[in-house]
């Protein structure tokens, strides 16, 4: 008896002028008509800006008290329920969401913000956004489309590069969706937008505005608690957090905690891609007052 077959990875089409994989557009009325509660919480990012460690972060300062502990038992893609997923070897998101019985119930998405399901905002939902520098987040997710059975193919690096400044990635541009969320922001008071090397240079910071922001006031000895437990070792030790419990992912291509570094970049980008990116990024990147750092 053969294992069941990985899904066939999927093709890219345009979806509402967002470029996207029918895993995550087959559910599209459900995920659309899905009802938010006023306490949920919603983690939204581009693909590889640190969405897990958020998520984790998150359930450890909610519910890393309870006992017996969740995440030592549940993986985190159970315990945040990824909205919009509905791929074959895996429940639809929407169910997960829908089952879950703990207050709150955070909701993880990488839909661009005019996806997102209109309940979220009638309800005056807390959201927090996770961003990342624009060469790290490509180099992370040139390696996770390698690796990810559920994915476009990769291509190699050169090719990727160029698909990704063109915005043909899976939930659509970079540009649009780090600009397209920093301008809700504005408008929307109930968001909160970080940086992934915000976190990297220094979590106590990051974590007090992520407290302050959901109105959580941790004992100095839980602050240090979840401090040590979403440190990147920690989480690449954890197979609660790691992944390896999902089975479309191939780790001996590249495993998902691969190096969560800010400058990986420097590693993948030669000096002419390097100029031509830069080039791009600013015409991009004109008409927005959101700024990355390359470095830290
Ligand atoms: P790299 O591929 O650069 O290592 P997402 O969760 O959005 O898919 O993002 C995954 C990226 O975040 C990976 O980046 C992963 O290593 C990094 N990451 C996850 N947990 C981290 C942590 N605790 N500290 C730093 N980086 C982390």
């Amino acid at each position: 008896q053969t294992e069941t077959a990985a899904p066939p990875r999927p093709e890219l089409f345009d979806f509402h002028g967002v470029s996207m994989t029918h895993y995550f557009t087959d559910n599209w009325d459900n995920v659309q008509n899905f009802q938010a509660k006023p306490d949920d919480i919603l983690i939204a990012t581009y693909p590889k800006a640190g969405t897990t460690w958020v998520c984790h972060m998150l359930d450890l300062l909610y519910f890393g008290k309870s006992s017996p502990k969740r995440g030592d038992s549940l993986p985190i893609y159970e315990r945040v329920p990824f909205l919009e997923i509905y791929i074959p070897v895996f429940a639809p998101g929407v169910e997960l969401a829908e089952k879950m019985t703990t207050s709150p119930r955070l909701i993880k998405t990488h839909f661009p913000v005019q996806f997102v399901p209109k309940s979220f905002w009638e309800q005056k939902c807390r959201i927090v956004y996770v961003a990342r520098n624009a060469k790290d987040n490509a180099v992370s997710y040139f390696h996770f489309d390698r690796m990810n059975n559920g994915q476009p193919e990769s291509g190699d690096w050169p090719s990727f590069l160029q698909r990704f400044q063109e915005g043909k990635m899976a939930w659509g541009s970079w540009y649009d969706h780090v600009k397209g969320w920093w301008e809700k922001k504005q408008a929307y008071p109930k968001l909160l937008y970080l940086h992934y090397e915000d976190l990297a240079e220094d979590m106590d910071r990051e974590m007090d505005r992520v407290c302050s922001f959901l109105g959580l006031c941790p004992t100095e000895e839980e602050r240090h608690q979840v401090k040590e437990e979403v440190q990147f070792d920690a989480m690449k030790k954890n197979s609660m957090t790691n992944y390896s419990t999902f089975s479309v992912m191939d780790f001996k291509i590249s495993p998902f905690m691969r190096k969560g570094k800010v400058g990986d970049w420097k590693n993948h980008f030669t000096v002419y891609q390097n100029e031509q990116f830069d080039k791009e990024y600013q015409k991009k990147m004109m008409n927005t007052t959101v700024r990355f750092r390359t470095e830290i």
